[in-house]
């Protein structure tokens, strides 16, 4: 068995201060293979706030790895978002920003899907699609994580990543099994909503710390692969509570090239 724990949207800066002990003792407690930060590891991309998030992750007693969120490059500073946008976070975080990890039989691709021409809406390009497709190891569970959802429900107000469409189409027929994404403060698990065959999943993370009014909850999710299945645990804080809930589980399992939900 494979455990990889996803984390993502930190937010320091606007974090829930109160959790960041119990998020850590969780971590450390989940004892996992491999943490995949997908993003936003701070709130507006300050130096005192990828110290803080630098802090926090090398708490983290597992292997790590991350990719920047929209939030993780200047807003404001356009002739800094532009010129040199991962300054800080390569200085705070790692100069790599589409890390690679490989444990047990599980891959795990980054991808870096932020556009510092357009801030919130991230893109994913072509050159990106073909080297993880190109990269895909037969004998493991492939995984891409990235900041950006690839698909996302018609009533959530960003604007889908440009390219995701067709990134998706190409990833799937090239026989991905499972994305990783972060942004919209919103869990959801699941095989893709449409256009394809259920070969993908995608796991949909909360925020981890965001302590913004409207995110209501914060959480994180540990999935253990075991071969074809999956068992997916989900650790949720509610704003109205001091701190964790105990977790729930979902299963699900790899069958005849797509995702079913146990
Ligand atoms: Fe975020
Ligand atoms: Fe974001």
């Amino acid at each position: 068995m494979t455990r990889i724990l996803h984390l993502s949207d930190l937010h320091f800066g606007y974090e829930r201060q109160a959790l960041v002990a119990p998020l850590l003792d969780r971590v450390n407690a989940a004892r996992p293979d491999l943490v995949v930060v997908t993003g936003d590891l701070t709130h507006r991309g300050r130096s005192g706030q990828f110290a803080a998030a630098g802090s926090f992750l090398r708490r983290i007693e597992a292997p790590l790895i991350a990719v920047p969120g929209n939030h993780d490059i200047p807003l404001f500073k356009l002739t800094a978002r532009l010129a040199r946008p991962y300054r800080r976070y390569c200085r705070a975080i790692a100069n790599d920003l589409e890390p690679v990890a490989h444990v047990g039989h599980v891959r795990v691709q980054g991808v870096n899907s932020v556009d510092p021409t357009a801030w919130q809406r991230g893109v994913i390009t072509g050159a990106q699609v073909r080297r993880v497709i190109g990269n895909l190891d037969p004998g493991c569970t492939n995984i891409l994580a990235l900041h950006h959802p690839m698909q996302q429900r018609p009533e959530v107000d960003k604007m889908l990543m440009k390219g995701a469409p067709e990134a998706l189409r190409d990833l799937q027929s090239a026989g991905l099994h499972v994305v990783l994404s972060g942004h919209l403060h919103v869990w959801s698990a699941g095989a893709f909503l449409r256009d394809g065959q259920g070969g993908v999943l995608q796991v949909q993370a909360g925020t981890a710390l965001c302590n913004r009014p409207g995110d209501r909850q914060n959480e994180f999710a540990v999935l253990d692969f075991d071969g074809p299945e999956l068992c997916i645990t989900r650790h949720v804080a509610p704003m109205s509570e001091p701190g964790f809930l105990p977790p729930e589980q979902m299963r699900f399992s790899r069958r005849d090239g797509g995702w079913k939900s146990l």
